[in-house]
């Protein structure tokens, strides 16, 4: 009996150190990456061109899907929350990582290395790094391509890049070759990856010029101690 005791109460310490080191540890530490962590409303806050530009450009379609012909941050947040939902669902991270590592000059390819910051908020919450890359890393794919090109390329992929292996997403579009809530979501969702990025620059700078004036401050210090010394 004390054996099976001290195997029982083992496994659960056991158990009880691993959730804490690799479940309580890594979200406590969350809260000091900045930018803090931004729900699907502070993502969706500013609307941008290229989602306008969907509503423009496919305005019937727009409006089936969203109730309105115009982009707002309502109808904005509702088509990256699906567009995410579609990535998962779809499968398209079996193919594409969304993680750029700091090995093999993935920088010069795809952009600066991956940081914690930018996966701090709802849309990357659980990260979707992938595990394989049979297309390219898709950190950064926003602003890469045009909203068109997306569509025409969702469509038939090997007839927008010829020998791609990609498989063809046509249950995104209506018989009549219109994209569905689906396809204008989706394109939403890649044109806004690596959006967060701008913010991790941000952060970037400002603690750089934090760390210059404190440098200054220290410099400007010590030179009004020398010139003290030099009086004695
Ligand atoms: C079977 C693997 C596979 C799957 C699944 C897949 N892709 Fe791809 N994807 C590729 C390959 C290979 C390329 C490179 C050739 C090309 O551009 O078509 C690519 C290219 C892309 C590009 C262009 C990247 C660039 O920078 O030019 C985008 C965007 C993209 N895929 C989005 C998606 C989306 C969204 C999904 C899911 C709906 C998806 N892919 C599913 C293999 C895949």
């Amino acid at each position: 009996m004390e054996r099976f005791e001290a195997i029982f109460f083992g496994s659960l310490l056991c158990f009880a150190l691993a959730f804490i080191l690799s479940g309580v540890l890594p979200v406590a530490a969350l809260d000091k990456v900045t930018p803090k962590y931004q729900t699907l409303e502070d993502l969706a806050a500013t609307v941008p061109e290229d989602f306008t530009s969907l509503s423009t450009a496919y305005p019937e379609e727009f409006e089936k899907a969203f109730g309105t012909a115009e982009a707002n941050s309502e109808n904005y947040a509702e088509a990256l929350r699906l567009g995410r939902d579609l990535y998962i669902g779809d499968g398209c991270w079996h193919c594409h990582s969304q993680y750029i590592r700091p090995v093999a000059q993935e920088a010069e390819r795809w952009g600066p290395v991956s940081e914690a910051a930018e996966y701090n908020n709802a849309l990357h919450m659980p990260p979707l790094w992938g595990t394989r890359r049979v297309g390219p890393d898709l950190s950064r794919q926003g602003g890469v391509h045009t909203n068109d090109w997306h569509m025409a390329h969702l469509w038939d992929p090997p007839g927008t890049v010829p020998g791609s292996v990609m498989p063809r997403y046509r249950w995104f579009f209506t018989k009549d070759k219109r994209p569905t809530k689906r396809a204008l979501s989706i394109v939403a969702y890649l044109q806004w990856l690596g959006d967060t990025r701008s913010q991790v620059d941000l952060q970037t700078v400002t603690i750089a010029s934090t760390m210059e004036k404190e440098a200054a401050k220290i410099k400007e210090e010590k030179s009004k101690a020398d010139k003290k010394e030099e009086k004695k």
